[in-house]
Order: C-alpha cells, then structure tokens, then sequence
C-alpha cells in the first residue's frame, strides 16, 4: 500500500479493481459527453453531505491523469476541505493563497500527487466568507490560471443543498456530476439538488451512484 494515500483512492492501490475499471467508463463516458462542448471545469458535487463527492472526484482524476491528461484537482470545499489528506499532503497552502496573493496567482502552488499528470491544490487557510470568496471576480481569475496549466480541473465543492457555494461554482464550470450515495441520499434531496442546479443553469452531465452493490459476475470476471 502507497504510503500516506488512503485506501479510497482505489484507483491507485487497485488499478485493475471492478471498480477502478467503473472509474475508466466514467471517464469515457464523460469524453462522449463533452465531445461538441470542452469539458476543462468539472464540478463534483451531491446533494447532502458525506454522499462520497471527494472520493469520487479524486478517483476520477487519477484515471484521467492515467490516460495521459494533465489533471488538476481544486479543493474548493472552503468549509470542511479533505483533498489533501486523501494524498497525505498539507492543505495550507492553495486556493485562498490565489485568492489574495498576485504571486500565487502567477504561480499557483500546486502539489505532487505521486501520480503522473495529477496535481493537488488544497483549499489553503480557509476564510469566514466561502461564497463570497467563490463568487468573486478574481475566483474567476483563479479558474481561468488553472484552466490554462491543465487538460482538465475538477473542482471540489460543499454539498448542494444546504450552502449556495456548489451553485456559484456550477455556474462558472463547463459541467457538473452530481455523487449520489445508495441508501443515504434522500430522493427529495436529489431531485431538489438537480432543481437547484438547472435554476442557475448548470450543465448536468449525469451522476455517479456510490456505496452501490457490486455485480459478482463483474467482479469473477476480473477474477478477483
Ligand atoms: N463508494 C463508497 N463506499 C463506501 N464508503 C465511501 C464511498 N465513498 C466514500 N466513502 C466514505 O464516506 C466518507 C465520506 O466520503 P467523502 O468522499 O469525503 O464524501 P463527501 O466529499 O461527499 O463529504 C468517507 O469516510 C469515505 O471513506
Ligand atoms: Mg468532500
């Protein structure tokens, strides 16, 4: 096992998992979908918290990096961040340092991942005013810096429901993934995230179902 990364990144402990190859059709499923439109800001978001929207877009990022792309994963989760201790790094320096810092901005203090291709921004200090933070102008210059360091930057964000945060980001990102986790997220809960997320007219490509039951026939056949 790969010091310090924790053991959700099966996409790196388990490349040739059930679930990592689950991973590899979410990806391909997502260049389909993005085949007229680029898709260079991704949002990962859920309706409810601990639904697994990290998780999932860590794990995301690893197979898009694996297939060659130059990923970065933006922790923009300003109010309960948790990227960086998936890849057991520091989360003090980042997105907020962007944010207030012209340096930073220039040179964004991106991480190592221990991935080719992959590379972390942690939240950074976090500030007393998140949405205000996210909905600002010079947020949008901060998107528009990463955007033109990567193929592709999944930004990670609060759930939908119950701060706006997700909804600033949706409107400034090319699509958004909506996490739902089986047995924990509501119906009502999805449906009124989905309806919150087409008010400010975000692009929903589809969602992820995790925490599901996985197929046995699917996991003999990778004989594991
Ligand atoms: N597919 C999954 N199956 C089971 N547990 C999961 C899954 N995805 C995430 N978890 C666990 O659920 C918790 C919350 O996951 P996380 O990705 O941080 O959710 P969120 O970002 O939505 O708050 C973590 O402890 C993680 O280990
Ligand atoms: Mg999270």
């Amino acid at each position: 096992m790969k010091k310090n990364i924790s053991p959700d990144l099966v996409t790196i402990h388990h490349p040739r998992s059930p679930i990592a190859e689950a991973y590899r059709i979410l990806r391909t499923n997502l260049e389909f979908s993005s085949l007229d439109r680029p898709l260079r800001l991704l949002l990962v978001t859920s309706p409810g918290a601990e639904e697994g929207k990290s998780t999932v877009l860590a794990n995301l990022g690893v197979v898009i990096a694996q297939a060659g792309k130059k990923v970065i994963l933006a922790d923009c989760d300003l109010r309960r961040p948790s990227l960086h201790e998936l890849f057991g790094l520091p989360g003090n320096m980042g997105l907020t340092n962007m944010i207030v810092d012209e340096e930073a901005l220039k040179k964004p203090p991106l991480l190592e991942t221990g991935v080719e291709n992959l590379w972390l921004l942690p939240s950074g200090p976090l500030p007393p005013n998140p949405a205000e933070v996210l909905a600002s102008r010079r947020m949008g210059e901060v998107l528009k810096r990463l955007s033109s360091e990567a193929d592709m930057v999944l930004l990670d964000a609060p759930p939908v429901v119950s701060v706006t945060d997700a909804l600033i980001l949706a409107s400034k990102s090319d699509g958004v993934i909506l996490v739902i986790r089986a047995g924990r997220t509501r119906k009502e809960m999805a449906l009124r995230a989905k309806e919150l997320l087409e008010k400010v007219n975000a692009r929903i490509l589809g969602s992820v179902l995790t925490d599901a039951q996985l197929d046995m026939r699917l996991q003999r056949y990778y004989g594991s």
